[in-house]
This record gives C-alpha cells, sequence and structure tokens, in this order.
C-alpha cells in the first residue's frame, strides 16, 4: 500500500514516509495506549457546567496485528463503538495514544491524516440506515473517490465500481439501482464494497452482521474472511455475541463498562477463559451439541450493568461478579496474565482471582 509521499512543496516529510511503510504480518499495525474516552455530562441552561462525564472508554490497550482479526465483544453500553470511532479519528480522544504504523493519529493533519482516513475504514451495523437512500449503488461506493481521486480519477470509476460490485459477489449491472431494491444481506454487502473503495489496510467492523438473519450472518463473515485473505487486510470486529466473532478472529478482547477484561488468542478466550465475565459470556453461547448442552451450566448474571457515568470502585464487574471480595472494592485489578496460571490459560485477564471455570483461586 503506498500514499501520496510528497507535500504540497514537493517535499517528502516523515510520517508520510512512515504510513507508507509495510508492516510485516503479525507485527502491531495499530497500538492502542491507555485509551480515554469520556462524553460530559452538563446540567444548566444558560449557565452550562460539568457536572461528571460518561466513561465511554476508560484506559483501553491493545494492538491490532497486521493481517489479524482481533474480535472485540460486550454487551450493550460497554463502549465498542465508541472505541471504533476514536481509532478512525472521528471523535478526539480524552487521553491515551493511538498509534498507526508508529504515527501518533491525533497529532496528523494534512496528507497523513488524509493517508489514515484512507487505510482505516469502517463497515457499520446497520445496512438499512448506513446507506443514502437517496444515492444508486453506484454513487455510494463510489463516493471516497471524490475525496481520494487518486485511487480511481474520474474515467475509470464506473468500472471501479463495477469491479468493487464483483469483488463483493453482487452484479456489476446492478450499479444504478438503489439500496431498497437490496435484501439486508446485499446491502451490507454494498457496505462492505464501499468500505474496501480505498483499498485500506484496516477495516473495523462495528456488528457487521448483528441487524442480520442468522442465514445470511453466514455469508457475510465467509465473505469479510475471503476479502481478508485476496487484500491482505487487517479487521477489528465489534460483536456482542462471544458465538458471532468466533469463527472469524484469530485474538478476541472482552469488554465490560468501557475496560478491556480479558484478551488472548482464540484458544485462550474459549477453551481456557480466565476472567469471570467472558465465563459468563461463554456460558450463553449456544451449543450445537444435546449432550453438551445439557451438561454445561450456564451462569446467569444478576443485577445491572452500572451507569458508567458512574462504574463501582475497584473492580467494575465486583457488582455482578459471584466471586467477588473485599479486595475487589478497593483494587483494580490489571489487564495483565497472572503468574499464578499454567502456560495454556495464562493470557491478561483483569482479576484478582484470575481462574478457569472450575478451577478457583481463593486468594488474590
Ligand atoms: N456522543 C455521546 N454522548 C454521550 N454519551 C455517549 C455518546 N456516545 C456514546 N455514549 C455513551 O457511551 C457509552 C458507550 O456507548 P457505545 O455506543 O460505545 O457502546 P457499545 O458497546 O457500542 O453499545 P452497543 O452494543 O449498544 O452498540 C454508553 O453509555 C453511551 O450512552
Ligand atoms: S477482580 Fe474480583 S470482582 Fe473483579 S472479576 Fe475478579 S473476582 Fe470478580
Ligand atoms: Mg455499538
Amino acid at each position: 500500500m503506498t500514499v501520496n509521499g510528497s507535500s504540497a512543496l514537493g517535499a517528502v516529510v516523515p510520517e508520510e514516509v512512515a504510513l507508507a511503510r509495510e508492516v510485516p504480518r503479525g507485527e502491531p499495525i495499530l497500538e492502542v495506549r491507555d485509551l480515554v474516552k469520556h462524553f460530559p455530562l452538563t446540567k444548566g441552561i444558560i449557565l452550562r457546567r460539568q457536572v461528571g462525564a460518561v466513561k465511554a472508554v476508560d484506559g483501553v490497550t491493545f494492538d491490532l496485528m497486521h493481517g489479524e482479526t482481533l474480535g472485540i465483544v460486550g454487551e450493550s453500553g460497554c463502549g465498542k463503538s465508541t472505541l471504533a470511532k476514536v481509532l478512525m479519528n472521528l471523535e478526539p480522544a480524552t487521553s491515551g495514544s493511538v498509534r498507526y504504523k508508529g504515527e501518533e493519529i491525533s497529532r496528523l493533519s494534512g496528507a497523513g491524516l488524509k493517508a489514515v482516513r484512507r487505510n482505516i475504514q469502517m463497515v457499520f451495523q446497520d445496512p438499512y440506515t448506513s446507506l443514502n437512500p437517496r444515492m444508486t449503488v453506484g454513487d455510494i461506493i463510489g463516493e471516497p473517490f471524490e475525496i481520494h481521486p487518486e485511487v480511481a480519477p474520474k474515467g475509470d470509476r464506473r468500472k471501479a465500481v463495477q469491479d468493487l460490485l464483483d469483488v463483493v459477489g453482487l452484479n456489476p449491472e446492478y450499479i444504478n439501482r438503489y439500496p431498497h431494491q437490496f435484501s439486508g444481506g446485499q446491502r451490507q454487502r454494498i457496505g462492505i464494497a464501499r468500505g474496501l473503495a480505498l483499498k485500506p489496510e484496516v477495516i473495523i467492523c462495528d456488528e457487521p452482521v448483528s441487524a442480520l438473519d442468522v442465514s445470511v450472518q453466514a455469508q457475510v463473515i465467509n465473505l469479510l474472511e475471503q476479502l481478508q485473505g485476496d487484500f491482505n487486510l487487517s479487521y477489528m470486529f465489534i460483536a456482542h455475541d462471544l458465538s458471532i466473532v468466533r469463527h472469524i478472529s484469530d485474538r478476541v478482547g472482552v469488554m465490560y463498562l468501557g475496560k478491556m477484561v480479558e484478551i488472548g488468542s482464540d484458544a485462550e478466550i474459549y477453551d481456557h477463559a480466565t476472567h469471570p465475565y467472558t465465563q459468563a459470556l461463554l456460558s450463553a453461547v449456544p451449543v450445537p451439541d444435546p449432550t453438551a448442552r445439557e451438561t454445561r451450566d450456564r451462569i446467569v448474571l444478576t443485577g445491572d450493568v452500572p451507569s458508567p457515568a458512574n462504574p463501582p470502585s475497584g473492580c467494575r464487574f465486583r457488582t455482578r461478579c459471584w466471586k467477588a471480595q473485599q479486595r475487589c472494592e478497593v483494587e483494580e485489578p490489571l489487564l495483565v496474565a497472572p503468574s499464578w496460571l499454567g502456560d495454556a490459560a495464562r493470557h491478561d485477564s483483569a482479576c484478582h482471582f484470575a481462574a478457569e471455570r472450575g478451577v478457583e483461586r481463593e486468594t488474590g
């Protein structure tokens, strides 16, 4: 992937060189450090004053590796979409750092910012509302070329859009149709084609299949997997549910109330989860095998999710955690690999008593 390596004055500037470099597969393409996004809560009509803040994202750290799919899961309101928007630079961070190919995105401007905007794209949840009903499919998919004409010069755009329709499994002759003439799954293919138009390196998929019928979800996930191989993409794939991300993710991060509580490889999360919240989410995943279904205990979480404007002290999960002890109230657990766990289960987990299900640790 290359970007225009010249500034307005014709001189090559270092950040553009950095953004044009190829990151080897398996090395970080996005580095997120202690990222915070608070939305101020204000009171008063004439004299507005801040009375608090919704702590939507509250100190999140992780890397997205080149070529991988990182699944991000968690209940509604835990901060997944806010995280995505800050990574895309659509919302400014309150504090913390997001580096794309080593460059701090909040400090970029001009050509550097344009390159990041081109290279990190998003596919949204709802294919019914995210596509403008008054635009043809050709105009929707080709719209990004208006801002980045270097990717497809004017004379080549129709062909470029038809190629994209073909790539996502739609008939290139549909180019003049309107969104309402397509099914939900087809609309999401249009959203994906638009996301691919600028030949990005990273695609953030925010619940791309949640609004679709189960039978169509698998088709869209298969398409995303195929495109990842064909175009060397890195994905962040957001979902409510661990069952949806299972098939597509190399690693999975679990969020609760603005925090990442556990992150690990596919096997570490699905077979060796050590955080009680992840274990509760896993226990709710449908199991196709009837025998396994009967023998598995479902963990039913009691209590509501606390408000992100006023999260519990210490561990944020403590008001719903069946393992909570005094320490959990006063000391926030760090997202680290607990030293007491065996090799297979040792991965980052923000719990003082991290342990695989059925193997309890009594003291922290
Ligand atoms: N612009 C905003 N102003 C104030 N609060 C906001 C804003 N955007 C999001 N929030 C709040 O931040 C928290 C996190 O919201 P977010 O949309 O990121 O959650 P989510 O995990 O994507 O949820 P869902 O699964 O429902 O999409 C919520 O409490 C939400 O109400
Ligand atoms: S730190 Fe305590 S409250 Fe939090 S998940 Fe672990 S046991 Fe539960
Ligand atoms: Mg969301």
